[in-house]
């Protein structure tokens, strides 16, 4: 029996208390503190208990502050599950084995900060924080992913050092409302710091900037000693130019007899001529100074504010930025790390950012939960619409939380403090109430308190608008559905009744290969009003970087053991059940455009162009007519450069003027070359680049690749009089020097992500695709020709094929077909499989590229001559699965350093990919670490080849991007270079 007294924090039991929000917090507001604070990162003592009131040990370790124990060698390690809960416990209890991290350290507190209100911040903690100074409780907080302020005056010495001791607990009645699809983790996952401010302070700021410049400025302010003193007063200025008081305000508050004499309330006023107003694609920022003074003027508190002037209103169904409907470009964001977890520092914010912008993305949903502080001071510096969203996730129990008056106080109190916290960035342009947690009176009562609060902005939550988008009620301005087929959104927007704007909150899910249709979205997106866009799922892979040996997480010490998305040898990217976790949805939590390490996926490439600034929208025989398609900026940024391709020839470049244009603008400009008579098919390209340095690329930074084709490919004219021999064995199957296993019939792909979870890779497998029985039929030889018919002979159905190989001058004629029955119908490929000897390292080739393109994502490569080393070619998916396709290939060629190879022509533009897997070496494993190149290449050319769609999560491809049954035919011709 333990005699200790019990600590009051842990009486109260708060970790199963959902009224129990917080106690003794201070009130969130958006007043900058962080210059003059001590910090209090690095490394703390640290003791992991089972359980919140289990004894303190009598042994420490320490634990990095920002960071979570679940990555730093403790036994709790991260764990992965989507919708479930990690235990069984129904709201808002939680299991009686609970991780809970103790964090102590000195704190020096200065001596100088006698006299002045000392606050404690604790950035982040998941999820119940409770805290003790000198062995006394002080406060309590959960809200995960928001700041803990306590007022530590009278409890800390100045000149003296003080103990902090601060305890997480990591299950809560929290953790049911912070059941979002990602890693659960342990710990304090943003900065603890220290700071002292004057007893007389700023408590909030509240800035108010329109695009016509009308700035205003509400202070509140506070004496920590009670009464104000008198005389205080406010002063600003906005990048030095001093702001008015707005006396109108100050006298009408002494004249109304409700107001209290220690309101604490005051307003700066300016009226900005010729104003810069911010947008996404031109951040303008004006800094602002709040001063606030003693009666005798000298300062007793100061906060500082970068101000973007911009208008957001939704009118009729048209979401508005400064009165322009934009295209919402976006992508839903977590706070991730593959070394940390959870904590993500400056660099690696700007760093995203920074890439998002350069590919294209214009807008963030901050999914879904408010994202560290310093990327909403990113996004207003660099330019993006967010939609910022509270941490409330009830996805298992959604049902019974939403109207659960137990968690009334924190549905609102979560969303107040993010509105509170950042009100006063212009990037914020929308409010999101939280993801997947039903809909209820909850909901509506947060609605309520941002509406009251804060009405310059509308409210979005995909909860409430799935009830129906016409009228989702008091939770939703947008209809923000997520994974809503096209089909759909496009009849709402044309049926009549549409009364909220378009937005998808989430939409084309990036697990693995996917994104197929994501051109074909963008084009009915753009052509029809009423849709503005969506949030692509997800901007990062989950991946942990893990030691394969022992299987912990690298943590912070395995910087650099990555590159260009590969982990180093010896670890891997781990992902669901990588931890030992026997219950776990896998790989689900790799869903991102980048890799773990931010190297950016295909799919990066195809929104780049989806997205693109600039582009040729048509061709005339006198030139091409070039548009704008921003929505504030002119060309003027850009500089491109013309190149023509020809598929029998090269590639020329001549300089390019662009015209000025407007948004929305286009003009015609002569083209800059004469085509040559010969040389094929031909492509121009316009190679659009950054004029200048951007805030987020410097000059030449590649920002668009705009093509128009200027002449179709004249049909192959091959001459099929056999002119030498073919040598096939004795199951017609070629006999090639360079070949090491001859071409035959594929009939599969290794099944991507979409392919699994889409259901299309049980039917594949059911139908035996993977490995059918090939049987010949007949082999007949004439002079150099050889008619090879054969069976395969799968479990779905026999798939004739038909292989004629015929020797020409200098090479061999392959004419093949395959008649798929009707059962067959949507298969993953139809084509042509064989390998090579090992040595041709080198891909030429004239088609689509350079980067991986499959049929319904192919809007992003432009067709030219490219050539990458064949290891490059590949794509390492985390699970590994189809990868490294090319589309549109007309011609290959494979070689080796010394030249020599060999020399593919196809009929017509195809899917190609070369690799040194076969299939089902792919399909085979589930680490991208467990695979073993092979020495020679796996060559597929397909006559057709499945689109990629989404169906992991949302729809499947289209239609027409289905590979269909019934005969399919194509020819290639195989040269030796
Ligand atoms: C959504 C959810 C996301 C994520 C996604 C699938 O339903 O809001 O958090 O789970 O699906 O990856
Ligand atoms: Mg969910």
């Amino acid at each position: 029996m333990n005699d200790a007294p019990l600590d009051p924090l842990t009486a109260l039991r708060p970790w199963a208390a959902p009224e129990v929000t917080s106690w003794r917090r201070l009130p969130m507001n958006a007043v900058d503190r962080r210059p003059g604070a001590v910090p209090l990162d690095g490394d703390w003592h640290f003791q992991l208990l089972p359980a919140p009131d289990a004894p303190l040990g009598e042994v420490w370790s320490s634990s990095y502050v920002p960071g979570a124990w679940t990555m730093q060698g403790t036994d709790d390690l991260p764990r992965y599950l989507n919708i479930r809960m990690p235990f069984a416990e129904f709201p808002p209890d939680v299991p009686a084995a609970n991780p809970t991290g103790v964090y102590e350290r000195g704190v020096d507190v200065p001596a100088e900060w006698a006299g002045r209100r000392i606050v404690l911040q604790v950035g982040a903690a998941e999820s119940v924080l409770l805290v003790h100074v000198d062995g006394r409780p002080v406060g309590i907080s959960k809200d995960s992913h928001l700041a803990a302020e306590f007022d530590l005056t009278g409890l800390v010495r100045p000149g003296e050092r003080a103990t902090v001791r601060l305890t997480v607990v990591k299950w809560s009645d929290a953790s049911h409302i912070e059941d979002q699809d990602q890693w659960w983790h342990g710990g304090i996952t943003r900065s603890v710091l220290l700071y002292a401010v004057d007893p007389l302070h700023l408590a909030d700021v509240t800035v108010r900037a329109r695009r016509d410049g009308d700035l205003l400025v509400e202070c509140r302010v506070r004496d920590a000693g009670g009464p104000l003193p008198e005389g205080w007063y406010v002063s600003g200025e906005l990048d030095g130019q001093p702001l008015t008081q707005d006396a109108e305000f100050d006298r009408a508050n002494a004249e109304d007899e409700r107001v209290s004499d220690f309101l604490g309330e005051a307003r700066l006023r300016a009226a900005v001529a010729d104003v810069r107003t911010w947008n996404a694609e031109t951040p303008e920022l004006y800094d602002l100074t709040v001063r606030l003074h003693r009666a005798d003027g000298t300062v007793a508190d100061t906060s500082r504010h970068r101000v973007g002037f911009r208008d957001v209103e939704i009118v009729g169904r048209d979401l508005l930025v400064n009165g322009e409907r934009v295209f919402i470009r976006g992508v839903n964001r977590h706070d991730f790390h593959p070394l940390t977890g959870r904590t993500v520092t400056y660099d690696d914010m700007r760093a995203d950012l920074v890439l998002l912008k350069r590919f294209g993305f214009n807008a963030i949903r901050t999914a879904h939960y408010p994202n560290d502080p310093a990327l909403y001071d990113l996004a207003d510096e660099l330019g993006f619409y967010v939609v910022d969203e509270a941490d409330i996730e009830s996805h298992d129990h959604a049902h019974e939380i939403a109207d659960d008056p137990r968690y009334l106080g924190a549905f609102v109190d979560r969303v107040a403090r993010m509105v509170l916290r950042d009100k006063n960035h212009p990037s914020v342009i929308i409010w999101s109430l939280g993801n997947e947690s039903d809909y209820g009176a909850n909901h509506d009562a947060a609605a309520g308190w941002v509406r009251r609060h804060d009405p310059t902005r509308p409210v979005q939550y995909e909860g409430a608008a799935k009830r129906g988008w016409a009228d989702p009620g008091l939770a939703s301005d947008i209809a923000c559905p997520m994974y809503a087929p096209l089909e759909e959104c496009l009849a709402h927007a044309l049926s009549g009744t549409q009364t909220k704007p378009l937005v998808q909150c989430e939409y084309s899910h990036a697990m693995g290969n996917s994104n197929g249709t994501l051109a074909d979205h963008w084009a009915a997106i753009e052509a029809t009003p009423g849709l503005q866009g969506g949030f692509i799922w997800e901007f990062w892979d989950h991946g942990i970087l893990q030691r394969v040996n022992d299987g912990r997480p690298a943590g912070r010490g395995g910087a650099g053991l990555h590159d260009n998305g590969v982990a180093a040898p010896g670890h891997r990217w781990a992902y669901g059940g990588d931890f030992g976790e026997t219950d776990h949805d896998g790989a689900f939590i790799a869903d991102g455009v980048v890799f773990p390490d931010r190297t950016p996926k295909p799919v990066m490439f195809e929104h780049r162009e989806i997205a693109a600034p600039v582009r040729i929208e048509a061709f005339r025989h006198e030139g091409v007519v070039l548009g704008n398609h921003q929505h504030f900026r002119g060309l003027e940024w850009l500089s491109g450069e013309w190149e023509l391709s020809l598929a029998e020839g090269t590639t020329l470049t001549a300089p390019a003027e662009l015209p000025v244009l407007r948004p929305g603008e286009t003009a015609a400009v002569p083209l800059p070359f004469v085509v040559p008579e010969d040389g094929g098919e031909a492509w121009l390209t316009l190679r659009v680049t950054t004029a200048g340095d951007e805030p987020w690329a410097p000059r030449g930074t590649v920002v668009c690749l705009p093509q128009v084709r200027l002449r179709a490919a004249c049909p192959p004219a091959h001459t099929r009089v056999p002119d030498g021999t073919v040598e096939v064995d004795e199951d017609g199957l070629l006999v090639h020097p360079l070949l090491t296993s001859a071409p035959t019939l594929s009939l599969w792909r290794a099944p991507t992500d979409n392919d699994v979870l889409g259901g299309m890779a049980d039917r594949w497998r059911d139908w035996g695709l993977e490995a059918p029985t090939r049987e010949v039929v007949s082999v007949r030889r004439s002079p150099g020709r050889v008619a090879v018919v054969s069976d395969y002979l799968c479990a779905g159905g026999t798939v004739r094929h038909e292989q004629v190989l015929t020797a020409v001058d200098g090479g061999l004629i392959v004419d093949e077909s395959a008649e798929l029955p009707e059962a067959l119908h949507d298969v993953a490929r139809v084509g042509t499989v064989f390998e090579t000897v090992a040595g041709l390292n080198l891909l030429e080739w004239f088609g689509q590229g350079p980067w991986e393109s499959y049929p319904d994502r192919a809007a992003g490569a432009p067709v030219g001559h490219h050539r990458l080393p064949v290891d490059e070619l590949f794509t390492p998916y985390l699970r590994p699965q189809e990868s490294g396709g090319r589309h549109g290939v007309r011609r290959f060629t494979l070689s080796a350093p010394d030249t020599t190879g060999l020399a593919v022509r196809l009929d017509r533009a195809r899917q190609v990919s070369v690799t040194r897997h076969r299939a089902a070496d792919l399909a085979d494993v589930a680490h991208h670490d467990e695979l073993v190149p092979r020495a020679g290449c796996v060559v597929h050319i397909d006559a057709a080849h499945r689109g990629l769609g989404t169906a992991s999560c949302g729809p499947d491809t289209f239609a027409s991007y289905l590979v269909a049954a019934g005969v399919h035919r194509w020819s290639w011709t195989l040269r030796v270079l």
